[in-house]
This record gives C-alpha cells, structure tokens and sequence, in this order.
C-alpha cells in the first residue's frame, strides 16, 4: 500500500508540455496550488512549464491567473504564502518543441538545476496535441531527457490516445519504445472524481446495496454527463474528434465501468484496472442504438448560444457530434440484460453528471438511486412517503447524503489526486494500455456504421431521437432533481 505522505519524501522537478495551454491554466496549476496548500509537496521540488506563447512576465501573469480565478472545480481562496511557495519553485521555459534543441535546452537547463539541489525524479505532463507525440517521443529519446541520471522518470499522458483502435496502438508503440509499462500514467481525470472513485467503496462496502444493485431488482441505469456550455475556444480539437471519442471514449465508458463491474479480486492497482477493463471488454451496443447530435442556436442558463456550426474554427457543413445517447448492455452476471442508457453533450439544459440506477417498482422511476458525479455532489435514494395527513396521499421524496453536508470544507479535484498519484507511483486512477485498447474496440464497432447526426437546440436535453431511443422501451431519462444537495 502506497502512503501519499510519501511525497513530503520524494523530490521531483515537474516538467509540463503544454504550459501555456488552456488545460494547464483550467487544471494544472490550480491542481499543484491544491497540493501545495494540503502540504503535500516534498521539501525540494521545482515545476518547469513550458511553451512557446509567453513572454517570462506573461507566462507569470497567466500562472497567477489560472489560480487566483474562479473556474467550475476550482473556486475557492487563495493564501498567499501557499501562491508565494509554488511561484517560487516555478520556472518558465519558452521554446518550440518540435525542434530538437528545445530538447537538448531543457536537458541542460534540468540537469542544472539538479545539481544544484539534487531532486533526482523526473515527472513529464504531456498536454500537447496528438499529432506532435511523434515528434516530442523521438527528442526526448535523442535528448535523452526520457533517462533520469538519479532517479525516477515517469510520464503523464493526456486522454484520447489516438483516435481509434489502430492509431492508438501506434501511439503505445511510440511510448513504450522509450518507456516502460510502469513509466506511463495514462490520464482520464475522470478516475480522479473522489465521488466517481467513491462508487466502488458505495457499492461493495455497503452490504445493503450490493445485494440490491443487480439485475434481480433494477429495471435499468442511466448514465448522463450534460453540460451547460459549449467547445470554447476548442473548434479545431473539437471538430475532428467529437463527443463520442471527446468524453465517450473515455469518461463515459469509465463510469459505466464503475457502475457495473465486479468487485476486484483485492485492493492492489492491478487487479483495479483489470476489473475495470474486463467490463469495458464486456460492454455491447448496436450501431442503430446510437443516436448522435448537434446543437444548433438556442438560450442556455438565459444567455442566447449560437450554433455549433457558427463556432470558431468549426467546417460549415460539419457532421461532428456534440451530443450522444447510446444503450447498451454489459455481460456480467450482476446486470445481465440490464440496458443501459448513457448519454452526454454540450450546450445541453443543466451541467450533471450522474450515475442513477432504477429499480423494478409497480411504476418504474418510483425508486432511484443516484450518485451525482457533480455538481452538488452527493448520493440520493427516490422514495414514497406519505404526506402528512389525515388521508393517504404519496409523494416522492429524495433520502440524500449531500459531500458539502457531511464533509464541509473537503475538496479534491482530480487532477490534484491524479497529480499526487503519479508522484507516488500509485496506478490505480490512470489506464493501461489494454485498457485503452478496450475502449476504442467498443467506439470503433460503433464509429464504423455511423446513425446520421440530430439536431436540437442549444438549452434542450438533446435531439428528440435520443428521447425515442429510450421510450421505445417504455422507460424515459430522469429529469435531474432540482433539490439534489442543494443545503
Ligand atoms: C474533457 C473534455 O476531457 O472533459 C471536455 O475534453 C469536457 O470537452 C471535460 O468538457 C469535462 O470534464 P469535467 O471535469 O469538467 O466534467
């Protein structure tokens, strides 16, 4: 069992790709200001972000930015002496990383600073586009960067790997040539989700509701990650990849995973990661049961939106998907025959990712149970009870443990925890190659006959097929409750 004190005992230099990138403002630096401010940080260690937008006093001006600002998982005040300890221990490194000698730059620059204070670990962050891994993977090899001369050198990848199947076992050539299995941290900040991580501790360590959560009392689940804002400034990324393979791929099929697979053999990362993937390998649609979709202008939380057609960076005559709805089914024997309707967008009406299983009931929707990935995290069981009364009228109420409730004050955001993993070397929230490979088997039978894409209107729950797909079966999507952890 790994100690995540651990990391007070093992300096690193941290070194992003992509340190002027959307996603390190989002996401990694307010993650290393969350691990600062718990006090998880060792006594020597330095961050060297790269990039080639800023200047030395703007790269500063961004850094401070990204953390000092409200954004969905970050909102929260900053100390100043925490801000002070990571300001202090960062360095900008400008350069174009498709030449060589940005490589053999960096090399000196590193190796420098290691002799200085001898932090010896060397953890990569790879927050790049896909099509430059070529390039980055053949000059840290010809840098020998990819070696540390004292210590540990691992690499954090970035979700998707490839883009399908095949290009994403090219990929895992290119990495494994100049890495080992045990060097590379495949990331899906999803496994990161304290409350997505919480599922498995929900279902297995509750007696009550693992003898409940089967295909012997639940008459189907639900899985929706909506969101309430569209692609930003993502056009191009976005265009060519799609919600399907975007967070499909990935997020989706990871919480259908901790939904609905078999408890591991035992706590160790291995027999994890094998669970998850076995059920992943069990997952089963038909091409017709997917419907895809794209919004088109609309009002979303009373802002007009416009189209996804008219977003920057985006083809005219696009086809690419911003909206799925898919059932499916897993052959396990717990919830055999159990479908499973999973479904995820932008510009949708509310921003919820739940997981919700219903159970078998005179009307089915009487009894839910819902764990809410986010916002107002929480865990929330449908029930009837009868209104106060001198007659017998039922009403559907909700029994919920709300996280703010019950532990005020506690926050983790993924990628603070998957950060802090990869410093430890603790496996069990990244994906292994099989892993991957699973995933893509189960998008690429879907992607390879195509249903034509729908359309609806940005602030809407989705294109009026998705609705079919799932009332053909005489079942409907569950209306996330307005009441849902609001104390
Ligand atoms: C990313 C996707 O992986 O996950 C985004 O590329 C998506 O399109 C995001 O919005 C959702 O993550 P979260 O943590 O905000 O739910």
């Amino acid at each position: 069992m790994i100690d995540q004190t651990d990391t007070f005992k093992t300096p690193f230099v941290f070194i992003i790709f992509g340190g002027s990138s959307d996603n390190s403002y989002q996401k990694i630096y307010p993650a290393l200001y969350d691990i600062a401010e718990k006090k998880l940080l060792p006594e020597k260690f330095a961050i060297i972000a790269t990039g080639r937008r800023y200047t030395q006093s703007e790269f500063y001006d961004f850094f401070q930015h990204s953390i000092t600002s409200d954004n969905r998982h970050h909102k929260h005040s900053v100390d100043t002496d925490f801000f002070k300890l990571l300001k202090d221990h960062i360095h900008f490194f400008p350069g174009d990383n498709t030449k060589l000698s940005f490589y053999k730059d960096l090399k000196i620059y590193i190796d420098k600073l290691d002799k200085n204070s001898d932090y010896g670990n060397r953890l990569f962050y790879l927050g790049l586009p896909q099509s430059i891994y070529p390039t980055v993977f053949k000059n840290l090899k010809k840098s020998s960067l990819h070696k540390s001369p004292n210590g540990w050198t691992r690499i954090l990848i970035e979700k998707p790997i490839g883009s399908d199947l095949a290009s994403a076992k090219r990929y895992d050539r290119l990495f494994t040539r100049i890495f080992k299995e045990e060097q590379i941290f495949r990331l899906d900040h999803y496994l990161g989700k304290e409350t997505l991580e919480n599922v498995l501790s929900f279902r297995f360590e509750n007696n009550l509701f693992e003898n409940l959560l089967n295909w012997k009392y639940l008459d189907h689940i639900q899985i929706t990650a909506a969101e309430d804002f569209g692609i930003a400034k993502r056009g191009k990324f976005y265009d060519e990849t799609g919600a399907l393979k975007d967070v499909g791929q990935n997020h989706l099929l990871q919480m259908a995973a901790l939904a609905t697979m078999e408890k591991p053999k035992d706590e160790s990362d291995m027999a994890i990661v094998k669970a998850r993937t076995k059920l992943i390998k069990s997952l089963r649609a038909k091409p017709t049961d997917v419907v895809y979709g794209q919004y088109t202008k609309g009002a979303v939380n009373g802002q007009k939106a416009v189209s996804y057609l008219d977003e920057e960076s985006v083809k005219k005559n696009s086809k690419t998907d911003t909206f799925f709805a898919i059932k499916a089914y897993v052959s396990n024997k717990r919830f055999h025959n159990i479908p499973i309707y999973i479904r995820a967008g932008k510009q949708l009406n509310a921003w919820i990712t739940e997981i919700s299983y219903v159970f078998k009931s005179k009307n089915v929707g009487e009894n839910i149970l819902t764990i809410r990935i986010q916002p107002n995290e929480g865990i929330a069981l449908k029930i009837l009870t009868k209104k106060p009364g001198y007659t017998k009228t039922l009403e559907s109420t909700l029994m919920q443990f709300c996280y703010k409730h019950y532990f005020s004050g506690e926050t983790f955001d993924a990628y603070e925890k998957l950060i802090q993993d990869a410093f430890v070397g603790k496996r069990t929230s990244f994906n292994d190659s099989l892993e991957v490979e699973a995933e893509w088997r189960f998008i690429d039978a879907l992607s390879k006959n195509r249903t034509p894409v729908r359309y609806y209107e940005a602030g809407s729950w989705g294109p009026k097929e998705a609705f079919d797909l799932i009332e053909k079966d005489g079942r409907s999507w569950i209306e996330p409750y307005a009441a849902f952890c609001q104390i």
